[in-house]
């Protein structure tokens, strides 16, 4: 368990709750372990995240995580440089453990669109998307430096991909694609990046040993704007890392809210780390009204993904859709008439459901 920052304890604990549930009513027994990652780990140890703990990680099945994080603007974390800052932990946890398969499901329950900021005619029609994002290449794990040259300063990022890096998530997408509707749409920015064309041209490729799967290429921008235009057209997005993680919180929004969004980090084996697509969300942090739905929702792709526990899966996936019919909301997903309760209430109404 990395519970993390902000928000991230508060979601974590309502995860454990149904996991608890779990266990009791299927004869389970997880074993729990903490371990600090992000501004906590700062404050306690002074690094975003030790190699001790990685270590620990590697011996574990799998990480429940919540998130990690504070302030970019006001935390005292964001003053340290960047490789000691929280987020620095997490780039490393996923780069240590080779987590480069991002799996991000959007999915509109139809009790919720009312939350889906779409117009009516969009919205009615629902959708059931996967976003399937390259977690540990690209501009986040580029060589980076700031240096002043010609008396100014001057930044660089660098966008790095390999053939191997792209073909191993390319691959796992046609195979998730086949198991779904069937359709890829590869998203890139092949008009301007090399990156694009090196990742359009392996997706060709690998298209070819999957002719039950409709591929389609879309640029980027142009798929941020088909998003909200008609997100039903989707099946599968596959995604670099930077493309992904933005495109991703899009489509949590037209779900209603960030909160429900999921999320699991995968690799070949059946390791996994599961985590809310959302941040430590400062503004709501220590108020016990966080929406924990993507967190519950990530900790049942660990019971399916890495457990092989299907059955217990679906159980939490029908108790969320049992607790959205019954009309419980947290504030972030709320409307006049609902039945408003916090995250820990909603953690307990999830368990008593299953
Ligand atoms: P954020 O996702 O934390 O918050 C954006 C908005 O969404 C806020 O208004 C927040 O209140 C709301 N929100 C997020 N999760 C919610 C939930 N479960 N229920 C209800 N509302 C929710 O993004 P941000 O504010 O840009 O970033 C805050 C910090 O989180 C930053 O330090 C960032 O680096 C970090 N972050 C961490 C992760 C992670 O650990 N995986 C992911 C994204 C951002
Ligand atoms: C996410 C987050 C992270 C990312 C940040 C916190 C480094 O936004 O998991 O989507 O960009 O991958
Ligand atoms: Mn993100």
């Amino acid at each position: 368990m990395i519970k993390g920052d902000g928000i991230g304890p508060e979601v974590v604990n309502a995860a454990i709750t149904v996991l608890k549930g779990i266990e009791k009513k299927y004869n389970h027994h997880f074993t729990y372990t903490d371990i600090l990652m992000g501004g906590c780990a700062i404050d306690a140890y002074g690094v975003p995240l030790r190699d001790e703990d990685v270590a620990f990680a590697k011996t574990t099945d799998a990480i429940l995580l919540g998130s990690i994080g504070g302030n970019t603007n006001t935390s005292p974390w964001y003053k340290l440089p960047s490789d000691k800052r929280p987020e620095a932990g997490l780039l490393k946890i996923r780069k240590e453990l080779g987590l480069f398969a991002n799996l991000r499901p959007a999915v509109l329950y139809p009790e919720l669109r009312y939350a889906c900021p779409l117009k009516e005619s969009i919205s009615e029609k629902g959708f059931d998307m996967v976003i399937v994002r390259e977690l540990t290449g690209g501009l986040y794990f580029g060589e980076r430096d700031t240096k002043v040259i010609n008396g100014e300063k001057v930044a660089h990022d660098n966008l790095v991909y390999t053939e191997t890096e792209i073909r191993r998530i390319v691959k796992r997408a046609f195979e998730i694609a086949l198991k779904r509707r069937k359709k890829v749409t590869s998203v890139d920015k092949a008009n301007v990046l090399d990156s694009s064309r090196l990742w359009r041209s392996i997706v060709n490729e690998e298209a070819a040993n999957y002719p039950e799967v409709e591929v389609e290429h879309m640029l980027v921008d142009n798929a941020a704007m088909q998003l909200v235009k008609d997100p039903a057209q989707f099946d599968v997005i596959l995604t670099e890392n930077m493309f992904g993680d933005i495109l991703s919180d899009e489509a949590s929004q037209v779900t209603g809210s960030i909160g429900m969004l999921s999320s699991a980090s995968l690799r070949d084996d059946a390791f996994g780390m599961y985590e809310p697509s959302g941040g430590s969300a400062p503004d709501i942090a220590g108020k016990n009204i966080a929406n924990p739905i993507a967190t519950i929702l990530s900790a049942a792709m660990m019971l399916r993904y890495s457990f092989d526990l299907d059955e217990e899966a679906v159980a939490i996936e029908n108790a969320v859709k049992k607790v959205i019919e019954e009309g419980y909301r947290t504030f972030d997903i709320y409307k006049e008439g609902d039945k408003k309760v916090s995250t820990s209430e909603m953690g307990e109404l999830i368990v008593s459901r299953l």
